[in-house]
């Protein structure tokens, strides 16, 4: 998804915006660019593809003296990914960069080439440039005409812009795509549209409410709400520890995640179990008081780690729960009702249908929870409550450690609310706290199963296709699985309950059709044995995962002997990460920032 940087100061102008662009690329990319104002002159570079494009073509361009500049990563929505279409968008004497769609663009756009106004590229953002150009003519100031071209746009931005007619300022708006500006000790500016890229650069910084807009200048800082009143900036802390955002060895982040999982957990866990019960200091003591049903709603792996919640909510807490995919809730005007907690879940908090479906629910008077990774983030800032997963910055496109943190919160949430609704006995909740404990060690990756899977993986490149199955809650670390193998290794894969491949599916089995059953011992392994057996009589090729030995696969990944159903859910999402990342490997795939896709999508 698009990135957004711009700093204002002496120091080295190109450097800083294209190390920041570098921070934003793990959020996927097709083209980049910079404007750089020096000396009351523009320079702009833009290239298509990766990043080391626009640093070959900057190689010669010098940014020594007192700077403003912008600079942008764009992951195409309106028109392709041209050079011309890159951002920052250029009028007679200004550039703007944006992030977001700009709904009313054609009406704008039409106006102004009535007007004569010439446009360069097939994108939305390029309006804003001009309207801004448009309003200068007839306004007192810069900073009016600026106002102005806010007020007439209708859609989501982060924007900053900067112009030939006031040439020590940025501007910024920022409605519904994040925007945060972070001061050194210098007192010089940097913009970013996420926190890593200042990381290093700044101490702290400033999160920008939806409405608000306004400049920045060597001296001064100037936010306006989007009722026109000036805003004290609000500062923050931001994390100094950059180590974390780095491979350490691996060769892909998304592999270093996957092995980062043991971690993260246990700092997921930290603080919140005693002996007896789970605790959650985000949650007022009365939080699900009044609650009798909870919807849950999320989009891609987050969705998947929702529909798990919904097995444990109702299993363990003994609540209706409903799931939702937020692009489909968004517009079949669903039935909200007072006694219902709402629920998102978001690794980045910043997915564009997962947040309006917050708005929705909030709009409706429902008591909303968002499970979010990261702090800050418009959906945290939105909820009435949020609980963080502590899964760290995920670089890799593909999302491995927030799913395994977001199913650890689930199952503890699903304790918590059993624990309100005397839904389990005590000895049961003590039980599977004692499990939540043993959840860190069943995802630790073994030297010996990592060898296995490698080697394994060569024998699943080709082929028509493979199936995911499972029953219970293995269906939907069953379509977990096929999900990531189709992002990264782009062969065609489908998750399917195991009960249902007699119903259709199962037409298509032959030895070039590669079925990944999934075979807990701990939840209805006789019945999942049989539907393999089906698929197996029918000549599929299978692959079995599960702790006993079944020798009607044509290969077979033993899992160790667990104690209860979900360390084997854990320990199985760790091979099917596994397996999908071998895959791509010998498929000489990128990994971390696979084709078409986008680490946080704030379209819709
Ligand atoms: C898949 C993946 C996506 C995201 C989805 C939602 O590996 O990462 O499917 O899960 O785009 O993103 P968040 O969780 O940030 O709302």
């Amino acid at each position: 998804m698009c990135g957004i940087v711009g700093y204002i100061g002496k120091k080295n102008t190109k450097k800083i915006l294209l190390d920041g662009l570098k921070e934003l690329e793990y959020r996927g990319y097709d083209s980049a660019g910079i404007a750089v104002l020096q000396q009351g002159e523009f320079s702009s570079y833009k290239a298509t593809g990766k990043l080391i494009n626009l640093q070959e073509k900057t190689k010669d361009f010098i940014t020594d003296k007192f700077a403003v500049g912008i600079g942008h990563t764009r992951w195409a929505t309106h028109g392709k990914p041209t050079e011309l279409n890159a951002h920052p968008h250029v009028g007679e004497s200004s550039y703007v960069v944006h992030n977001g769609i700009i709904e009313n663009y054609a009406e704008l756009k039409k106006e102004l080439l009535t007007n004569g106004v010439t446009f360069l590229s097939q994108t939305d953002t390029e309006v804003i440039v001009h309207q801004f150009e448009k309003n200068l003519k007839t306004v007192s100031s810069p900073f009016e005409a600026f106002k102005e071209t806010i007020s007439q746009l209708q859609g989501a931005y982060a924007i900053l812009l900067v112009t030939k007619s006031e040439p020590e300022t940025i501007f910024f708006a920022k409605n519904g795509s994040p925007l945060l500006v972070g001061i050194d000790t210098d007192n010089d500016k940097y913009f970013a549209s996420s926190d890593t890229p200042l990381i290093g650069y700044c101490s702290d910084v400033n999160y920008f409410e939806d409405g608000e807009y306004g400049y920045v200048t060597p001296d001064t800082l100037r936010i306006y709400s989007k009722e026109h009143q000036l805003q004290e900036p609000h500062f923050t802390k931001l994390p100094t520890n950059k180590l974390s955002a780095q491979k350490d060895g691996y060769r892909f982040f998304m592999e270093k995640e996957i092995y980062e999982q043991h971690d993260v957990i246990t700092d997921t866990l930290l603080g919140r179990l005693s002996e007896s019960s789970v605790h959650f200091d985000e949650l007022e003591t009365d939080f699900f008081e009044g609650i009798e049903e909870i919807k849950l709603c999320a989009c891609g792996t987050s969705y998947h780690a929702a529909l798990t919640a919904s097995y444990l909510f109702e299993r363990n807490s003994k609540i209706k729960t409903s799931v939702e995919v937020a692009s489909e809730l968004r517009y079949r005007e669903p039935i909200l009702s007072k006694d219902t907690l709402f629920v998102v879940i978001s690794q980045s908090g910043e997915t564009a249908d997962t947040l309006e479906t917050l708005k929705m629910a909030k709009n409706a008077g429902l008591k909303t929870l968002v499970i979010c990774n990261v702090d800050n983030s418009s959906m945290v800032r939105l909820a009435d409550a949020s609980l963080l997963t502590r899964a760290g910055v995920e670089k890799g496109v593909a999302s491995t450690k927030a799913f395994a943190t977001q199913v650890t919160i689930f199952w503890m949430l699903s304790l918590y609310v059993a624990k309100e609704r005397e839904a389990l006995s005590q000895a049961e909740i003590i039980e599977q706290v004692a499990l939540l404990r043993e959840v860190p060690s069943s995802v630790k990756v073994s030297d010996a199963l990592h060898e296995r899977i490698k080697r394994l993986s060569k024998r699943y490149l080709h082929g028509h296709g493979f199936f995911f199955i499972g029953r219970d809650i293995f269906f939907p670390l069953a379509l977990e699985g096929a999900l990531k193998l189709k992002e990264i290794s782009y062969l065609h894969a489908e998750g399917y309950p195991s009960g249902e491949m007699k119903h259709g599916p199962i037409a298509l089995a032959d030895p070039e059709l590669f079925t990944i059953a999934l075979l807990p011992q701990h939840l209805l392994y006789e019945k999942a044995k049989s539907n393999v057996e089906e698929l197996s009589a029918r000549d599929a090729t299978i692959c079995a995962i599960s702790p006993l030995v079944f020798d009607k696969a044509d290969d077979f990944i033993q899992t160790q002997s667990h104690k209860h159903y979900m360390l084997e859910f854990f320990e199985m999402m760790v091979i099917l990460q596994l397996l999908s990342l071998e895959i791509s490997i010998r498929l000489g795939n990128d990994v971390d920032m696979p084709r078409n896709l986008a680490k946080s999508v704030t379209v819709e």
